[in-house]
């Protein structure tokens, strides 16, 4: 039952504006004793494990060859701009990560910050760094795994290959233009994401133990990598260094141009991910100390590992000569080595289940507070009594997931999930600034160094990645399905959520 001193729906003010700006309580949330229906069984190590298991995947193996063919030698820089700008991010979700122990990560912060709208629009950014990411990486897993199938004289039919659905890009939503008969699907893809969702159904505890497997054996495959490099590796293949500059200052031309800050937009994927264990608030031991652990020292160890790979791809290749597709197995063929070829294939699949695995947990979690929030209908949090997991859920983003891994082309993907992701990073640092600012009395048991100057310089790099590093199209397909999200959001959350439900222990 409510009590008597308990804040009034809306926090008092029920007007439309006020309702798109109310906020939860975060003295609420940190006292909140609803009983968790999710188990507390994740440790620092497991966070850590967490967090690379959906950082380190397909992104360092398939981006770092396109990604030299933009910036040279200098891709070594890129990883840094894309890491830099992943780091301040970090910085900002450790402090919330602890102060507001809740799952749902950026989504939670920006609804006890910035209020319900720019919540509900965080929420959406986050369905593309986790469910959506989920898909280009299951189509790198599928053409890793088509190649090792290859090697043993199996060739996939041309028709379920790779995802090319064909249609009129100007009148998508004519039908008639479909063509699906010489449509390319990604059918393994797609496969491997419907069975990843079926393992998330069975529980996070045998999640978690599979994980940690899986980032032993993909981290194993880059240390080989760099190990056998070393033998092959030229300074001389590092001059010149930045052959095309940074890159064009013109506005969303990253697309179409070359340069170290187009090439950081790409190989930025490879870190999106390190941020997972905040999505995992609610089944950790101890997650005020855990959680900033979990989060730096995910993207701390991943950042180290690209940087030595870049710097030791660009001193074994000449950077014209790096193969697109497969640059760190094409770099070592010299070597002549099944044992190189196939420990990187392994790392490719292992790498490529772990991040799709961890994405698609992230992704039910979000889901899973979002609609406890009453921001999405009630069956979406609901909990499967044997399971203990929201196994409706997450078979229908299963199934979602699948169905864009089938049909849409990866690089659409890649520029897709990039934006969502830094769109995350820049409210995540703005509601640091915010809140040191309304509420400096709040218990911070890591804060960030530097405020607001860091957060600053976060929101920044993003906003330089995301201006002169991504495309027109990329913009535009981003807003165009945010205003699908505003229409959903409108039509259910505005209608149904209040914020100060919790405070008043509903
Ligand atoms: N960072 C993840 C990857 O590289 C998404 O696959």
């Amino acid at each position: 039952m409510a009590n008597a001193s308990a804040p009034p729906p809306f926090g008092g003010d029920s007007s439309f504006v006020g309702r798109l700006f109310a906020k939860t309580s975060i003295d609420a949330m940190r006292d909140d004793k609803r009983p968790s229906q999710l188990r507390r069984a994740l440790r620092a190590r497991d966070l850590i494990a967490v967090g690379l298991g959906t950082m380190i995947g397909g992104g360092i193996f398939t981006t770092i060859g396109p990604g030299v063919k933009l910036a040279g030698p200098a891709i070594i820089l890129a990883f840094v701009v894309a890491g830099l700008a992943s780091f301040f991010a970090a910085l900002c979700y450790a402090e919330l990560g602890a102060m507001v122990p809740i799952a749902g990560s950026a989504y939670t912060y920006a609804y006890a910050t910035l209020g319900q709208l720019v919540a509900w629009i965080i929420g959406f950014a986050l369905l593309f760094e986790y469910g959506i990411s989920a898909a280009p990486v299951a189509q790198q897993f599928s053409s890793t795994f088509q190649s090792a199938l290859n090697a043993f004289g199996v060739t996939v039919p041309f028709a379920i290959r790779t995802s090319h659905f064909i249609f009129d890009q100007n009148a998508w939503w004519d039908i008639t233009k479909w063509d699906i008969v010489h449509s390319q699907y990604d059918l393994i893809g797609a496969a491997f994401v419907l069975l990843l969702s079926v393992l998330l159904v069975l529980g996070i505890r045998e999640t978690a133990t599979a994980n940690n497997i899986f980032v032993v054996l993909k981290i194993s495959a880059l240390v080989v990598f760099v190990f056998f490099g070393l033998s092959l590796f030229h300074a001389g293949n590092l001059v010149p260094f930045a052959p095309l500059g940074w890159g064009s200052l013109r506005p969303f031309s990253g697309g179409e141009g070359a340069g170290i800050i187009p090439a950081a937009a790409l190989v930025f994927f490879a870190y999106i991910g390190f941020d997972t264990a905040t999505t995992t608030a609610e089944e950790c031991r101890n997650p005020q100390r855990d959680i900033p652990l979990g989060v730096i020292g995910a993207l701390a160890i991943g950042t180290v590992i690209y940087c030595t790979v870049a710097v030791v791809l660009v001193g074994v290749v000449p950077w014209r000569q790096v193969d697109e597709n497969t640059a760190l197995a094409s770099a070592l063929r010299p070597l002549h080595s099944p044992f190189i070829d196939w420990t990187i294939t392994m790392g490719v699949l292992a790498g490529t289940t772990s991040v799709a695995l961890s994405s698609l947990l992230g992704q039910t979690r979000i889901f899973y507070v979002m609609s406890r929030d009453r921001m999405l209908p009630p069956f979406v949090s609901r909990i499967n009594p044997r399971f203990k997991t929201p196994a409706l859920m997450t078979m229908i983003t299963g199934v979602g997931v699948a169905l864009l891994t089938l049909i849409v082309p990866l690089d659409n993907l890649l520029r897709l999930v990039n934006i969502g992701t830094l769109a995350a990073f820049i409210v995540v640092c703005a509601g640091v600034i915010w809140l040191r600012h309304k509420r400096p009395d709040i218990p911070r048991p890591f804060r960030s160094p530097f405020v607001p100057w860091f957060p600053l310089t976060g929101i920044l790099l993003s906003l330089i990645l995301v201006v002169f590093g991504l495309s027109t199209a990329t913009l535009e397909w981003f807003l165009g399905s945010l205003s699908v999200g505003l229409v959903i959001y409108f039509a259910y959350g505005f209608r149904k959520s209040d914020p100060s439900a919790l405070a008043r222990g509903e």
